[in-house]
C-alpha cells in the first residue's frame, strides 16, 4: 500500500506544527510548500532529523515549488499574513484574498483529487474564494475553524467544573470571528447539561472569553497568533478524511440550502469521511441560537460580497 501523502502549504508556525505532528503520529509523508526560500526546507529538515527519536517513518520535506505537491491526499493550507494586536481576523482579507488566488491555480494543477482543509484568515471568506477559485467540488473544501473554537470553549468549561476536557462536549458555530455562536445548550460533560455545574453568569462569562479567545493569544504574543490549538484541530480533520472515520467535526462547509443559506461557507456540524464533506448535519435552533446564528452569517456573506475574485 503507498503511503498517504499530505500537503501544506504555508511554512509559518501552525505548519510546522501541523508538519511535526502529522509525522510523528505516521498519517503519512509531509510536504511543506512555503514561497520563502529556506523556511520550508529548514523546518522540515528539523523534523525529520528528530524522526528517529519520536519514532516515525514518515518523510517530511520543504521546498518552494508547488508541483512537490502532486499526489497529495489532503491539503492543508495555512498560507497568508497572521494577525497583529488590534487587528481583526477580517483586516486581513484583501492580501491574503489575493494569495489564496496563486494557492488555488496551484492546486488545480497539481492535486486536483486532493480534499482541502483551509485555515487561513478571515476564515469563512478564505475557505469560500478557495472553493471558487479552484472550482473543486464544495464537498472537497472545507475550513478549520469551528473545531479551536469548540476546543477553546470546551478548556473554558471544564477548568471552571473541574472536570477531564476529555468528557465536555461543546458546539461553537456560525463565522470564525466576534459573532461566532457557543451553543450552551448543545454543550455536556457526557451529557450532562452544562447548566447543572456552571452557573448562568459564568457560563456568559466564558462564552465571552471563547469569542476573544484567539485575540487573547494574538495579544499575548504581540507577534503572531495561537499555533498549536489551531494544528491541532486542522490535522483531526485531515485524519477523520484520511482514515474514513466519518467524525461529526464543526468545520467551515459549504450549505446549499442547509440552515436556509446557499452558496456560502459557515461553521455548521458535519461529517467528514472518505468523500470530504459527506453530510452537512442540522441543528434545531432555539430562537435566540437562531438569531445569533443569522447575525453571524449575515457578517461573513457581507465580507464574502465584498470581495472580487
Ligand atoms: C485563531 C486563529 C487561528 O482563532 O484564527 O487563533
Amino acid at each position: 500500500m503507498t503511503r498517504r501523502k499530505i500537503g501544506l502549504i504555508g511554512g509559518g508556525q501552525i505548519g510546522g506544527v501541523i508538519a511535526q505532528l502529522a509525522a510523528a503520529r505516521e498519517l503519512g509523508d509531509v510536504t511543506l510548500v512555503d514561497v520563502v526560500e529556506g523556511v520550508p526546507q529548514g523546518k522540515t529538515l528539523d523534523i525529520w532529523e528528530g524522526a528517529p527519536v519520536f519514532g516515525a517513518d514518515s518523510a517530511v520535506v520543504g521546498t518552494n515549488d508547488y508541483k512537490e505537491l502532486k499526489g497529495s491526499d489532503v491539503v492543508i493550507i495555512t498560507a497568508g499574513v497572521p494577525r497583529k494586536p488590534g487587528m481583526s481576523r477580517d483586516d486581513l482579507l484583501n492580501v491574503n484574498v489575493g494569495i489564496m488566488k496563486n494557492v488555488a491555480a496551484n492546486l488545480k494543477q497539481y492535486c486536483p483529487d486532493a480534499f482541502i482543509i483551509v485555515v487561513s484568515n478571515p476564515l469563512d471568506v478564505m475557505v469560500w474564494a478557495c472553493q471558487k477559485l479552484s472550482g473543486f467540488k464544495p464537498s472537497k473544501v472545507c475550513g478549520m475553524a469551528g473545531l479551536l473554537d469548540s476546543s477553546r470553549f470546551r478548556a473554558f468549561v471544564a477548568a471552571e467544573i473541574g472536570v477531564s476536557v476529555e468528557d465536555v462536549t461543546a458546539f461553537v458555530l456560525g463565522g470564525h470571528g466576534d459573532t461566532m455562536v457557543p451553543l450552551i445548550r448543545y454543550c455536556t460533560v457526557n451529557g450532562i447539561p452544562v447548566t447543572k455545574f456552571i452557573s448562568a453568569e459564568k457560563l456568559n462569562a466564558i462564552v465571552a472569553r471563547t469569542k476573544q479567545a484567539g485575540g487573547e493569544i494574538v495579544n499575548l504574543l504581540k507577534t503572531g497568533s495561537a499555533f498549536v490549538s489551531p494544528a491541532v484541530c486542522a490535522l483531526e480533520m485531515a485524519e477523520s478524511y484520511l482514515k474514513d472515520k466519518k467524525r461529526l467535526i464543526v468545520s467551515a462547509a459549504y450549505l446549499n440550502g442547509e440552515y436556509g443559506i446557499k452558496d456560502y461557507y459557515v461553521g455548521v456540524p458535519v461529517i467528514i469521511g472518505e468523500n470530504g464533506v459527506e453530510k452537512v448535519v442540522e441543528l434545531d435552533f432555539a430562537p435566540e441560537e437562531r438569531d445569533a446564528f443569522n447575525k453571524s452569517f449575515v457578517h461573513v456573506k457581507e465580507m464574502v460580497d465584498s470581495v472580487k475574485l
